[in-house]
């Protein structure tokens, strides 16, 4: 009888998968476990360049992402699917990651079968209901039925204290996105990959011009939020023409449309909107950068191992670590706090270098490591 004890690890977007290569890489390696992986595909291109990069096959890929989905049809077809899977996979175990619409239907999948849940990345919190929207709420629900709570930060162990969760199911990780991050910042380092990177990333030929990296796709940005991001880059551009502002924008229609129709190529030549870049890409960019402007989660995360600034394009964060150690600073989604901060850090280095930490806070690369330690401790 095969005694190993099966994991099914499911996510569904570019974060998560980034998040999850280190778990999935250490899971196989361990013969304790049979590991599967079941991708949503919440994400579809954006997902499959992860998948490629780390090398990933899933065993189920349940493909539901549409054009401009809304929660509803993601959770419910997540769930549904889910089900399926549950079933025959039968696993001992399920796996989730961060706070996405599929971490919440896996995990609410995996408690309707009374599976026991492991939560990569636990503990993130900002206390407002709709900040990150629906983000924070997905993850106070995984918290409430998971049974092992993998936390980066000892912040976020002490959130899900004082949230009367029991110390036995907390455990600090540190962040698996600086496993993820340490793999490809190995795999990079010879100069035949620089230049084939500087082929591909073409703006970088300009060696004299400083890189502006910006990204975002905030849900609770749509609109509004989003139009006030596009026009204080677009004045950044016109005010700094001697550097360059190379934003990959997200596939989502919330985003793209706004973006494509305030910053123009044609208008603004030093301004590059180019396609989601792959994992390696975007690190070898973040390396370039000189800033980077974002909304993003993980970036936030990112940045600190290469020292980069980072202005986060939002009111609140539950990453709060970063900003305490002085690497990053909230500037919300206002145009004219925007254009300040960033114009502050082009033109004051004094401001500049106080901002540059080669430390990082969120992580040292060993998480997945922990998380396949504990579960061979309290499942084997
Ligand atoms: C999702 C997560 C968010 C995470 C983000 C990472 C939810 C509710 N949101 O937001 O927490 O921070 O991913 O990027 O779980 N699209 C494509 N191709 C892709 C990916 C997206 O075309 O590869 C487009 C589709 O039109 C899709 C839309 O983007 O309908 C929105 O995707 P969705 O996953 O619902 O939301 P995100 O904003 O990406
Ligand atoms: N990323 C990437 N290509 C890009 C932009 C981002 O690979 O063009 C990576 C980035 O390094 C980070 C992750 O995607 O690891 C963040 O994803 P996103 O910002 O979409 O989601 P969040 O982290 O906010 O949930």
């Amino acid at each position: 009888m095969n005694k190993r004890k099966k994991i099914l690890v499911v996510f569904g977007t570019r974060p998560d998968a980034i998040k999850m290569a280190s778990v999935i890489k250490q899971l196989n390696l361990c013969p304790d476990f049979k590991t599967q992986v079941c991708i949503t595909a919440q994400h579809r291109q954006m997902l499959d360049q992860v998948l490629r990069i780390f090398n990933i096959k899933p065993d189920y890929d349940l493909d539901i992402m549409r054009k401009n989905q809304d929660l509803f049809v993601v959770t419910a077809k997540s769930l549904l699917q889910l089900k399926k899977v549950m079933l025959k996979s039968k696993p001992n175990l399920v796996l989730v990651q961060g706070d996405t619409t599929t971490t919440f239907a896996a995990a609410l999948a995996a408690f309707y079968f009374k599976i026991p849940i492991g939560h990569v990345e636990a503990g993130l919190r900002t206390y407002d209901k709709y900040s990150p929207y629906p983000e924070e709420i997905n993850r106070r629900l995984v918290t409430e039925i998971s049974d092992f709570n993998f936390v980066p930060t000892t912040w976020a162990k002490n959130n899900l204290l004082k949230e009367g969760i029991s110390k036995n199911k907390i455990f600090i990780t540190g962040n698996t996105v600086v496993d993820a991050l340490h793999d490809i910042v190995r795999a990079i380092k010879s100069p035949d990959k620089k230049i084939e990177f500087g082929k591909k990333l073409d703006f970088l030929k300009k060696k004299d011009k400083r890189i502006i990296l910006i990204t975002g796709h905030r849900r609770e940005s749509f609109g509004e939020g989003f139009r006030n991001i596009c026009l204080a880059i677009r004045e950044l551009a016109t005010a700094f023409p001697e550097c360059n502002f190379v934003y990959p924008v997200h596939l989502n229609p919330n985003v793209q449309t706004p973006v494509r129709r305030i910053l123009s190529r044609k208008q603004l030549p030093n301004v590059y909107l180019i396609e989601p870049l792959d994992y390696i890409l975007f690190v070898y960019l973040m390396q370039k950068a000189y800033l980077i402007l974002t909304d993003s989660g993980g970036i936030q995360e990112e940045a600190g191992t290469f020292g980069k600034p980072i202005l986060v394009m939002r009111n609140i964060t539950e990453r709060p670590e970063g900003v305490k150690a002085g690497m990053a600073k909230l500037v919300g989604v206002n145009k004219e706090k925007i254009f300040r901060a960033c114009k502050q850090l082009l033109t004051d280095k004094d401001v500049y270098d106080k901002m540059v930490k080669r430390k990082n806070p969120y992580g040292d690369g060993k998480a997945a490591k922990r998380i396949i330690g504990i579960l061979r401790k309290k499942l084997g």
